[in-house]
C-alpha cells in the first residue's frame, strides 16, 4: 500500500523532446508532437490512479510563438483535435479540464473549443488537468501587477489595504487562483532549466529532470518521478 502522504496534490510537466524524438527517426518535428499526445494520455491516467488532485503540462510557451508559422499552425491544430478526441474520456472519468495562459493570443476558433471543454468539465471532481498555452511566468507575474494597478487607480480608498497585501493576496492575482502550488516540477529531454514556467507558483517545486524525450514518458517513467518525490524531504528553509 502507498504511503498516500508522500503522493504530490499537484504535478506540473514541462513537456520537452518531442523534436529530438521525431529526428532520431529521422521524421518531422511534427510526429513528435503527435505521439506526445500518447504521453499526455497515459500520464493522465496514471495520475488519476494514483491520487493525484492536480496534473498541469506546459505545452506551448510565449517563446513558442517565436518557432516557423508552420509549426505554430500545427500545434494549434493538434491542440483542438486533441481536446476534441479526449473530451468523452474528460467526462466518462471526471477530469476537469482547464486552459491557462495568454488567451488573448489564442485566436477565436482555438478559444471557442477550449470555452466549450471547460465548461462541459468544470462541475466534474476527479482530477484537474491544467494545459498552460501561450504562458510564461513573467507574463503571469506581469498580468498580475497590471490588473491590481488598474483596480487601484480605480478606487484609491483600496491604497491600505492593497499596501497591506500579502503573499497569498497576491497570488489571487495569478491565472493560477485557488489552484495550489505544484509539488512537483518534471521535466523531460536532459535540459535543465524552468524556461520561463511557473516561477512564481514554483517557488518551492522539487525539480526533478530526466534524460527520457517526452513521447517516451508513460506510466513508468510517471511512477519514478512520484517515487523520487516521495523520497525527497521539504524543509522549506526550517531545520528538521
Ligand atoms: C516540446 O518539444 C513541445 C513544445 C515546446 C511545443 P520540442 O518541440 O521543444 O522538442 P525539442 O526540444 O525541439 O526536441
Ligand atoms: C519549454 O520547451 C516550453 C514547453 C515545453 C511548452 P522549449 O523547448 O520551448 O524550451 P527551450 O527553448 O529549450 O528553453
Ligand atoms: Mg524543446
Amino acid at each position: 500500500m502507498e504511503d498516500s502522504s508522500k503522493i504530490p496534490v499537484h504535478v506540473s510537466i514541462i513537456m520537452d523532446g518531442n523534436g529530438r524524438w521525431a529526428k532520431e527517426r529521422g521524421k518531422e518535428r511534427f510526429y513528435g508532437h503527435i505521439e506526445g499526445v500518447e504521453s499526455v494520455r497515459a500520464c493522465t491516467e496514471e495520475a488519476a490512479r494514483k491520487g493525484v488532485r492536480y496534473l498541469s503540462l506546459f505545452a506551448f510557451s510565449e517563446e513558442n510563438w517565436n518557432r516557423p508559422d508552420e509549426e505554430v499552425r500545427s500545434l494549434m491544430e493538434l491542440m483542438v483535435k486533441a481536446m476534441t478526441n479526449e473530451l468523452p474520456t474528460f467526462l466518462k472519468n471526471g477530469i476537469r479540464f482547464i486552459v491557462l495562459g495568454n488567451r488573448e493570443r489564442l485566436g477565436d476558433a482555438l478559444n471557442a473549443r477550449i470555452d466549450d471543454c471547460m465548461r462541459r468539465t468544470e462541475n466534474q471532481t476527479g482530477l484537474t488537468l491544467i494545459v498552460f498555452m501561450s504562458y510564461s511566468g513573467r507574463w503571469d507575474i506581469l498580468q498580475a501587477a497590471k490588473r491590481l494597478a488598474l483596480e487601484a487607480s480605480a478606487d484609491p480608498s483600496r491604497a491600505s489595504e492593497i499596501g497591506n497585501m500579502t503573499l497569498t493576496d497576491f497570488s489571487l492575482y495569478m491565472v493560477t487562483s485557488g489552484i495550489p502550488d505544484p509539488d512537483l516540477i518534471i521535466r523531460t529531454s536532459g535540459e535543465l532549466r524552468l524556461s520561463n514556467y511557473l516561477l512564481w507558483q514554483g517557488a518551492y517545486s522539487e525539480l526533478y529532470f530526466t534524460d527520457v524525450l517526452w513521447p517516451d514518458f508513460r506510466k513508468e517513467e510517471f511512477d519514478l518521478a512520484l517515487a523520487e518525490y516521495a523520497k525527497r524531504d521539504r524543509r522549506y528553509g526550517k531545520v528538521k
